[in-house]
């Protein structure tokens, strides 16, 4: 159990986005833990409408809820009537993780609507209930720049990077005004591990190569993918960020990754290796211009401000996640 001598039980936690990867996760480590914390999930779940590049428009699913013994509120953060189902309960902590978390949707306007209009409505809240607010930036933010990514210096290159970049900003100054609030962004790597896997093809590589191989198939990967590096960093460790966030030394944005950077070939090896196979990597043109080769989190800011210490490498977070990996194959993913 990851401490930072916030008891939780008694408490009244709100998470936006809660049927979704990182949410139900969340949700399930305060059940774990507090048990007796009240924990309200607000999230619109998976409805059959698609945007314009194929995916759906919000991945949150009831399968990675069972279990769940809390209050579940199925809304649409863009509706404010849906938002004024949460007025009767006074929180005091809101994890806001809701979002259009796909980075290739280029529908410009719901992405700014989702993502930034929406922050402005979890603010209020805090404020009205002296609540800390928790809320997921993204490592998108930095865009294509180079190694190691650290905050106070970015440049998305996609709407939903921007997005993340303007919340931000307005927690910023939400934060030089409210100065007795706790307002924490977290900017995450490339998250992996359980109940990811009803993201679809946007889960992570981790999955997606895991069950590519358990089809019978090589992996396949991009030319090059011995070089292309990615900061992936298991989910207990970004749970672990989330509490540890409740308590930060000062207000600001802080970057949740391993801080160590491995290759997309390393991921299809030790893959290879749990899983008893030995096939041939099967490499493709990269289709993608201005691909980003490499993201590494600086996070030293992360140490110092919220003493932030990752500590699942990942051979330790694959071999973790390798049953769940072979339970969901060949499961369906509707
Ligand atoms: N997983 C990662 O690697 C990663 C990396 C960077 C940032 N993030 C951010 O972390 C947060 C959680 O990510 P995740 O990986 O759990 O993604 P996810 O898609 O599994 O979770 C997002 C949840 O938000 C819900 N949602 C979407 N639109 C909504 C709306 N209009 N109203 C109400 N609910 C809505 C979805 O149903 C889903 O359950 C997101 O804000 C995402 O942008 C994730």
């Amino acid at each position: 159990m990851i401490s930072n001598n916030i008891d939780f039980n008694n408490k009244i936690i709100l998470i936006t986005g809660g049927a979704g990867f990182i949410g139900s996760n969340l949700a399930f480590y305060f059940q774990e833990y507090f048990p007796d914390s009240n924990i309200i999930i607000f999230d619109c779940f998976r409805s059959e409408s698609k945007f314009s590049n194929g995916n759906l428009k919000s991945f949150g699913h009831y399968k990675n809820l069972i279990g769940f013994e809390g209050t579940i509120i199925c809304g649409n953060i863009n509706n404010q009537n849906d938002l004024n189902l949460l007025s009767k309960y006074k929180f005091d902590y809101i994890f806001h993780l809701a979002a259009i978390s796909d980075t290739r949707v280029y529908d410009q306007n719901i992405i700014m609507q989702t993502n930034i209009n929406s922050f402005y409505s979890f603010l209020k809240l805090a404020k009205r209930d002296k609540a800390a607010i928790i809320y997921a930036s993204s490592a998108a933010t930095y865009g294509s720049l180079l190694s190691p990514q650290i905050e106070g210096f970015e440049n998305p290159e996609n709407p939903y990077g921007f997005s993340k970049l303007m919340m931000d900003q307005i927690a910023k100054d939400f934060a030089i005004k409210n100065t007795d609030i706790v307002v924490v962004g977290l900017r995450y790597f490339n998250v992996y591990g359980p109940r990811e896997y009803y993201k679809k093809n946007t889960s992570s590589m981790v999955i997606q190569l895991g069950h590519q191989i358990l089809n019978g198939n090589p992996p396949r990967l991009f030319e090059g993918s011995d070089r292309i590096f990615r900061d992936f960093i298991y989910i207990d460790d970004v749970i672990q960020a989330n509490i540890k966030a409740c308590t930060p030394k000062k207000n600001g944005v802080y970057n949740v990754g391993s801080g160590n950077p491995r290759s997309f070939q390393e991921i299809a090896d030790i893959l290879q290796k749990k899983l008893g196979t030995n096939y041939q990597t099967e490499y493709f043109p990269n289709p993608y211009d201005g691909y980003q080769m490499h993201t590494q989190a600086d996070i030293s800011s992360s140490k110092t401000n919220l003493y932030f210490e990752p500590i699942v490498s990942l051979e330790e977070g694959i071999s973790n996640y390798i049953l769940d990996i072979k339970r969901l194959h060949g499961t369906e993913n509707i």
